[in-house]
């Protein structure tokens, strides 16, 4: 691929949003990443205004460079449906028509966990793995990824199935582990729970574990017995960001195909 058309990945989260362009080759950033905080009334309008700042500062990106976009909530069809964390002016806000505009790029706006799993089976954890994958992000929420042969299939929420009767993310998200100051144990505890829920209900070849917390991962896998295979995710916090400069890339190629 010629390096003006290396695509974009650009995470938008509560407190900041990041942005690099992605090598598919080396499945990598291109240059160093940029992070702009978030406005503090995170609306579609204004989050637009700095994806364009962040968009600019790449020389390595124009002409038809993709862009991939992630969201912390449900995407369907470049339309945002939940917004746990961020501003509820999302919600059925056509983004990715917008920013196509805004911007005069192919956009792809994808939930985060979906691009965080698709960045761990094209270079981290997951590469290789045949079958049906879960990523799972612990971070403030619990995403989910599901793919299954290297095929994506979207917005599965699966930090939200049951547990105790009720929602299994503000029970064992990572973040409730430091709000709670839970133990390794305690909330090692909560985990086996919810992958054990989790494992019966789909059936996995392979569990990733990501999130920023997936760095401390020998202090709470180990104490962990499920039937699946469970291991940490490897690309730390780029996951999300080279996830979203791949599905750009193929979505872009495939958006080609059906001009011609
Ligand atoms: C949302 C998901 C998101 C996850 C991680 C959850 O609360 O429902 O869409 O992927 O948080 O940000």
């Amino acid at each position: 691929m010629s390096k003006k058309s290396l695509p974009l990945g650009i995470d938008v989260g509560g407190s900041g949003i990041k942005g690099a362009p992605v090598d598919l080759d080396k499945g990598e950033f291109a240059a160093e990443r940029l992070r702009i905080e978030t406005p503090e009334k995170a609306t579609p309008e204004a989050v637009a205004e700095v994806i364009a700042q962040i968009v600019d500062h790449f020389d390595d990106v124009r002409g038809d460079s993709p862009i991939g976009i992630t969201i912390p909530g449900v995407v369907t069809h470049g339309t945002v449906r939940t917004a746990a964390n961020i501003d509820k002016s999302w919600i059925d806000f056509p983004i990715e028509s917008f920013l196509e505009e805004r911007l005069g790029h192919d956009v792809v706006v994808v939930n985060d966990a979906d691009a965080a799993g698709m960045g761990e089976l094209a270079f981290g954890a997951a590469k290789g793995h045949e079958g049906l994958v879960v990523m799972t992000t612990l971070g403030t929420g619990i995403g989910t990824a599901l793919i299954n042969e290297g095929v994506l299939v979207p917005n599965s929420e699966l930090g939200h199935i049951e547990m105790n009767g009720s929602d299994a993310e503000p029970q064992a998200a990572n973040s409730v582990r430091e709000n709670e100051e839970l133990s390794w144990e305690d909330w090692a505890a909560r985990l086996q729970q919810y992958y054990t829920a989790l494992e019966n209900l789909i059936w996995p070849d392979l569990i990733v574990v990501g999130g920023g917390v997936s760095k401390k991962a020998k202090k709470f896998l180990p104490l962990l017995d499920i039937r699946t295979p469970i291991i940490p995710a490897e690309l730390e916090n780029a996951a999300g960001i080279i996830g979203a400069g791949v599905l750009a890339a193929q979505t872009h190629s495939k958006k080609s195909k059906k001009k011609k």
